[in-house]
């Protein structure tokens, strides 16, 4: 029997239109279907030896990813997986939030196969759009023996769910792993891995893929921001307006304004879970005896908040 890639589309720039011809910027994301995407690079069917299966599963800019859509990918992720016949799974995704996605899934999924999201920087209708080589390279990524994890391909480079970050807003290799670079790289349709596949996070996955499909409202999290003159205003807001939950962006190595952290500690006291992570690129707080807040692990603050809202259901 043929082995399958499935390829699930989302939106993003990937899939997205100018009508001005060419442009690179100015244009509207999620615009193409996704078996649109994959019959306008005629080299796909040649490059991978399985068959390629799509589904739309939304066509949003990643700016607007919300609940809904990451229950329905998830859900829809775990069902493809159990297909013996199925090798990997590709996502078109927006650049924007795509290392939300990548990080919820994989705590979510609990698979040996590849997971390969992929983006764009440019639309379809540029110039040079970058799309279609990105699809190619994420279809020989979720084909290739021994694939597996959660994993983002943009640029010729392969990115883990846990490094992957966007930081750059406009060239086309936007995507880093930060210190720990890339796991390897695509090119002409072969993986060189560098490091090792990354491995499941979760081994409550299915209960998890439940728990998110079925549970309405997720559990509230929301990231503040320390700087110059921070005020614990905002923290005291969410707190009256029921936040479960609050990640902090601190400045270097866990520090947060005195007028900030008193706030975040009456929030604590209150019942209220609070992560420190830190607004610096690169490596992660470094966690000392005595710490009043406990720190984010060395996640970044958007994938601390994926992780305390599925801690919080
Ligand atoms: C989006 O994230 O959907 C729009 C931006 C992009 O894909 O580069």
């Amino acid at each position: 029997m043929e082995r399958k890639v499935v390829v699930l589309g989302t939106g993003g720039t990937i899939a997205g239109t100018s009508d001005m011809a060419g442009a690179n910027v100015g244009y509207t994301a999620g615009q193409i279907g996704v078996e649109q995407l994959l019959s306008a690079i005629p080299a796909l069917a040649r490059a991978t030896g399985a068959s390629l299966v799509a589904e739309q599963i939304a066509q949003i800019d990643s700016k607007d990813m919300g609940f809904e859509v990451w229950a329905r990918l998830a859900q829809r992720c775990a069902l493809h997986l159990a297909d013996p016949l199925v090798a990997g799974i590709v996502i078109t995704h927006g650049t924007d939030t795509l290392e939300e996605t990548a990080w919820l899934l994989a705590n979510v999924l609990d698979t040996t196969k590849p997971v390969v999201l992929t983006c764009a920087m440019r639309p379809a209708t540029a110039l040079a759009p970058d799309g279609p080589q990105n699809l190619l390279d994420a279809v020989a990524v979720a084909s290739t023996p021994g694939a597996r994890g959660v994993v983002a391909v943009a640029a010729g480079e392969l990115h883990g769910a846990r490094q992957v970050q966007k930081v750059h807003p406009y060239r086309v290799n936007a995507f880093s792993s930060g210190e720990a670079g890339p796991l390897g790289w695509v090119e002409e349709g072969r993986v060189r891995l560098e490091q090792n596949w990354p491995l499941a996070q979760c081994s409550q996955a299915l209960t998890a893929i439940e728990t998110i499909v079925n549970t309405p409202a997720w559990p509230r999290v929301e990231i503040v921001l320390n700087h110059a003159g921070a005020s614990g205003a905002l923290v005291d807001a969410l707190v009256r307006d029921g936040v479960q939950g609050l990640v902090v962006a601190c400045t270097g190595n866990g520090t947060i304004h005195h007028a900030l952290e008193a706030a975040l500690l009456r929030a604590q006291a209150g019942g209220v879970r609070v992560l420190r992570s830190t607004r610096c690129a690169q490596g992660q707080v470094l966690p000392k005896p005595g710490d009043a807040l406990p720190d984010a692990r060395g996640l970044p603050p958007v994938q601390a908040r994926i992780s305390l809202m599925l801690a919080l259901f």
